[in-house]
This record gives C-alpha cells, sequence and structure tokens, in this order.
C-alpha cells in the first residue's frame, strides 16, 4: 500500500501524513512549497515527516501534468488523498488566477492521473464555503449549493462535478470532505486561531468582522485526521450502475460565536485581547454548522473534540514552536518600558 498526499507540507496533509506513517504505511507527499504563508513553516511540518523511513517527498506542482503522472508511473499508488489547493476565501477575491490554476487544472490532472493509473480511493478536500450564502441549518449534503459566495468556493464546487463526472466515466471510487474550519497544532497563519494568537501576543488588535456577529463550526484536526483514516479503506461501492462518489461534511456540528471564541483563546492565553471592530468582509459568511449525520453512518464516528480544549492544545504548541520570538519580544518590550523610565528620570 502506498499512498500519495499532495499538498503535504500544509496544515491538514502533515497530520495526515503522520498518522498514516506512525502506521508504517509507505507515504509519498508533495508540495510546490508556495510561499501564500511561511515556507519556513512548511518545511518544518516535513521535517517532522522526514523522521519516518516511510515517507518519501517530492517538490511537484499539481499544475504541470507530466510530473503527476511520472510520480504514478513509478509508485502505482492504491490510494490518493488529494489536499494540495490554494486555500483562503479572501485571498481568492485578489489572485483568482491561483486558484484556477491550483485548485481546477491542478485537480483535473489529479483526476486524469487516477483515471490513467487507477486507484482504489481517492480522497479529496472540499470545503463548507460551497454552502455559501444558504440559510437552512444545519448545512446537509443534500442540501442545493448553488451560491457560492467567493471564487475559492467556486472552485471547490466544481472539484466535485469534476469528480463525479470521472467517477461516472471511468468508475474512480471518489470521497470528497467538506471541512469546516479547521484548527490546531500546526495550523495555518493565515487562519483566525492563529493571526489571532501572535496579535495578542504581540499586544496588537485583532480585527473582528461583522461586530463579532459571525459563527464558525469550528474542527479540531485530530478530528479530521481520524475521520479521514476511517475513510480511505472505505470507498464508495463499485457495485450498480451508480457513480461510485460519495461527499461528507467533516464538521464538530456545534457552531461557537466568534467572540465566544474569542473569549476562549484569552482564557488560554491568559491575556485580554484589544479588538478591532471592522465589517463584514466580501466572500464571507456568516455562519457555518455542519450536519455529520451521513459521516457518523458511513464510519460510526463523528467530530468529538470541544474548542476549550483544542484552543488550548493550539496555544500549548504555539508557545512551543515560537518561543525565541516571544521571549525576544517580551524582552524587546521590557528594553522598551525601561528606557521610556531612564527618559522620564533623565
Ligand atoms: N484548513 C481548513 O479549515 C480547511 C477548510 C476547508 C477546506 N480546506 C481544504 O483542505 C485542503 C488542505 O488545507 P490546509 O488547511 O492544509 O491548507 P494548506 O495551505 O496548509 O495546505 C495546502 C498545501 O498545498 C500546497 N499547494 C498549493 N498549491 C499547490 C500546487 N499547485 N501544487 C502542489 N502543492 C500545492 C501548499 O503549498 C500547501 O502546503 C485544501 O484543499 C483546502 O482548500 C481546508
Amino acid at each position: 500500500m502506498t499512498v500519495l498526499v499532495t499538498g503535504v507540507a500544509g496544515f491538514i496533509g502533515f497530520h495526515m501524513a503522520r498518522t498514516l506513517c506512525r502506521q508504517g504505511v509507505h507515504v509519498v507527499g508533495i508540495d510546490n512549497l508556495n510561499d501564500y504563508y511561511s515556507v519556513d513553516l512548511k518545511r518544518a511540518r516535513l521535517a517532522q515527516l522526514e523522521h519516518f523511513p516511510s515517507f518519501q517527498f517530492q517538490q511537484i506542482d499539481i499544475v504541470d501534468p507530466n510530473a503527476l503522472l511520472g510520480l504514478f508511473i513509478a509508485w502505482g499508488f492504491s490510494e490518493v488523498i488529494h489536499l494540495a489547493a490554494q486555500a483562503g476565501v479572501r485571498y481568492s477575491i485578489d489572485n483568482p488566477g491561483v486558484y484556477a490554476d491550483a485548485n481546477l487544472v491542478g485537480f483535473l490532472n489529479v483526476l486524469e492521473a487516477c483515471r490513467t493509473y487507477p486507484v482504489k480511493h481517492l480522497v479529496y478536500a472540499s470545503s463548507s464555503s460551497v454552502y455559501g450564502a444558504n440559510t437552512k441549518m444545519p448545512f446537509a449534503v443534500e442540501d442545493a449549493v448553488e451560491q457560492p459566495v467567493s471564487l475559492y468556493a467556486a472552485t471547490k464546487r466544481a472539484n466535485e462535478l469534476m469528480a463525479y463526472s470521472y467517477s461516472h466515466l471511468y468508475r474512480i471510487p471518489a470521497t470528497g470532505l467538506r471541512f469546516f474550519t479547521v484548527y490546531g497544532p500546526w495550523g495555518r497563519p493565515d487562519m483566525a486561531l492563529f493571526k489571532f494568537t501572535r496579535a495578542i501576543l504581540n499586544g496588537e488588535p485583532i480585527d473582528i468582522y461583522n461586530d463579532g456577529e459571525m459563527a464558525r463550526d469550528f474542527t479540531y484536526i485530530d478530528d479530521i485526521i481520524e475521520s479521514m483514516n476511517r475513510l480511505l479503506p472505505r470507498p464508495p461501492p463499485l457495485t450498480g450502475e451508480a457513480a461510485p462518489c460519495q461527499l461528507f461534511n467533516i464538521g464538530r456540528g456545534a457552531p461557537v460565536k466568534l467572540l465566544d471564541f474569542v473569549q476562549c483563546l484569552e482564557s488560554a492565553l491568559g491575556i485580554q485581547a484589544k479588538r478591532n471592530y471592522l465589517p463584514l468582509q466580501p466572500g464571507d459568511v456568516l455562519q457555518t454548522w455542519a450536519d455529520v449525520a451521513g459521516l457518523a453512518r458511513w464510519i460510526d464516528f463523528s467530530p468529538q473534540v470541544g474548542l476549550e480544549q483544542g484552543v488550548a492544545e493550539f496555544v500549548r504548541w504555539y508557545r512551543d514552536f515560537y518561543p525565541c520570538k516571544q521571549g525576544q519580544q517580551a524582552r524587546q518590550a521590557k528594553q522598551a518600558r525601561q528606557s521610556k523610565q531612564e527618559a522620564r528620570w533623565a
């Protein structure tokens, strides 16, 4: 069994690859190591994976079809976990071309490779953002999803439709996962938890959109990985006429108000945040809430970890990973206070 994990230097890809390696599975991981956020963080994740003899990394861009086909020829993958994508709702407003490349062309290349060199199961990342402007709560996979409010969301919905057609035409067993706001150790610097933590520790204000009148169904990374680990050996059946294609929400099923989330982070850090209230951003949705009944039926599991526990784990990791910087900042702040005092006395 050799599993391909795309986007392996990313937040979710790193955790998935590490879990598979711990189980003794042979993992080939690819990533283009783009600089959408800190490449140092991506390399630090890879450094953790490189301890496993069953892990191999190759720097490959999924937009290059030949590089991808070469990889499939070399390894003959049994399963593919496709997580490489340009993530982020707000960035898609100003950088649409990157999303067309990575999320549409890149995904097509992955599908083509799976058609040419068949795999037992293709598991790929979609997103809760496909629910867009929907107001019926909780969001269920059976709901119509025709109002994506960002290009990012539109590319993720397009992935689901592309997967369906390839699954129908070429009998590729495919499972799409609509992730709901994933957070935890080794998380993404462009997401609220990371940004807020960094700002609060630096004594800077945090940006709170729509006066905090927003809610997210935060999902802890371990729950995402446990779900994917159970899903991987359970592809949709190849029997019958129907396309072997399925979709699941993966969320905690418990939306949290933005201001409650901030409070939870403040108590984990033991520091009060300075708040900067701003209007709703283009592309943002007001609330997300996952109906996870389908997931629970299929794998006998649904996400468990509560926000307090998950945020505490993140804060522990953050303090451990960035100790020097924080120490340096604390020293600089102390020095600044001392020089101010000295200046007053002089
Ligand atoms: N984290 C979340 O809350 C969340 C929510 C919904 C959906 N998703 C989806 O889950 C997947 C993983 O998300 P993540 O949070 O780990 O994001 P991430 O940005 O940390 O990881 C994605 C990785 O893909 C790589 N990548 C991007 N374009 C590439 C290309 N053209 N070729 C090769 N590699 C490329 C990046 O370098 C990055 O390391 C993405 O598809 C994302 O859209 C994530």
